[in-house]
């Protein structure tokens, strides 16, 4: 018996790219797939329900269980729509993976409120919408005296972690937010049996990375930035036997790799009680402060130092100026 046989999983955004080679892997798993995709630009506007229902009816024709659903994770009613068809069509839901994103990317002195708020409420505020329903679900199964293994995956990006890149000031703190939320929701889940753990994609060949160097040259053989890289870790995480909650885990090729979180660093304490202007600014240097252009520099496998500060100054200028 194949290791998802019966559980029903939900996939936003999987109509194409890194969802939609998860919904392939989790059904030739034997899961039950909710297929979910507006079929939007990678800007968040139009729309094509062909999108997912191709999916959909992929892993159907494969001898599959799916069903396609159009609605937007930034939908609230949508959202509760998709967790209540997962319940009709295949009697429960056992895991969420939110996975939809749109990119609008600008300097901030040109990005405007609706391009800030759209790529915020798909990533952020959809993650949010659809585990909050999914987890109203699972509290009545649990009230009800199931506690079956559920679990959330969510998808954040290097952009925001520990990658800082210009340009992306609403996809890059929405991610980061969604990382923060991963920790949150695995804390307040555990009494429902979820677990909630997050994938880091990095450097996966789809429409949100073309154009970005090195990503057009698919080799012959195996190939390390395919949008299928992702899914084997996604089917372990929604999977019964996942041991752990609460992580955000790297995926690039075949490495996976832990993904630390802002922690405190070294501090300075005041002579005093409180500090006077003079005594900071003499000790605030003593602090081992990052350096966000050597942040930028390290994840980009640049120079540091005056000489990586320059390049990227340089790159920051040609993006935005
Ligand atoms: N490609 C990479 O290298 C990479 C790197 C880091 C993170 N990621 C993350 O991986 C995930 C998948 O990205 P991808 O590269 O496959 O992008 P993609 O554009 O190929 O796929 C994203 C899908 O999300 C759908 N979508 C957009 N708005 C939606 C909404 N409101 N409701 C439901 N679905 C919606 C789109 O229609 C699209 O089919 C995203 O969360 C992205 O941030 C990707």
């Amino acid at each position: 018996m194949n290791d998802l046989q019966g559980r029903t999983v939900l996939v936003t955004g999987a109509g194409r790219g890194i969802g939609r080679a998860e919904a392939l892997h989790l059904a030739s798993l034997g899961a039950n797939v909710v297929v979910n995709d507006p079929g939007v630009a990678v800007d968040g506007h139009g729309g094509d329900a062909s999108v997912a229902e191709a999916v959909a009816a992929q892993i159907r024709d494969r001898g599959g269980r799916a069903v396609a659903d159009t609605g937007s994770v930034t939908d609230w009613d949508a959202a509760e729509r998709m967790v209540a068809l997962a319940v009709a069509e295949f009697g429960d839901l056992h895991a969420v993976v939110n996975n939809a994103a749109t990119e609008v990317n600008k300097g901030l002195e040109r990005l405007t409120e609706a391009e800030f708020d759209g790529v915020v409420a798909v990533k952020l505020k959809g993650a949010f919408a659809v585990s909050r329903w999914a987890a109203a679900h699972w509290r009545r199964r649990r009230d009800a005296g199931d506690r079956a293994g559920r679990a959330i995956v969510n998808t954040a990006s290097g952009s925001g972690l520990y990658n800082p890149l210009p340009t992306q000031s609403n996809y890059a703190s929405a991610n980061a937010a969604v990382a923060a939320m991963t920790t949150v929701h695995a804390l307040e889940l555990g009494r429902l049996g979820v677990r909630v753990n997050c994938v880091v994609p990095s450097m996966v060949r789809t429409r949100l990375t073309l154009g970005v160097p090195g990503m057009d040259d698919a080799p012959d053989g195996p190939d390390p930035k395919d949008p299928a890289v992702v899914a084997p870790l996604v089917s372990y995480l929604v999977g019964p036997d996942c041991a752990f909650t609460g992580q955000v885990l790297s995926v690039r090729g075949g490495a996976v790799t832990p993904v630390r979180g802002w922690e405190l660093g070294e501090g300075i304490e005041p002579e005093g009680t409180a500090w006077t202007q003079a005594e900071l600014a003499a000790r605030l240097g003593a602090l081992p402060l990052q350096d966000p252009f050597d942040r930028l520099a390290a994840s980009l496998g640049s120079a540091l130092g005056t000489q990586g500060r320059q390049d990227i100054e340089a790159m920051i200028s040609a993006q935005l100026d």
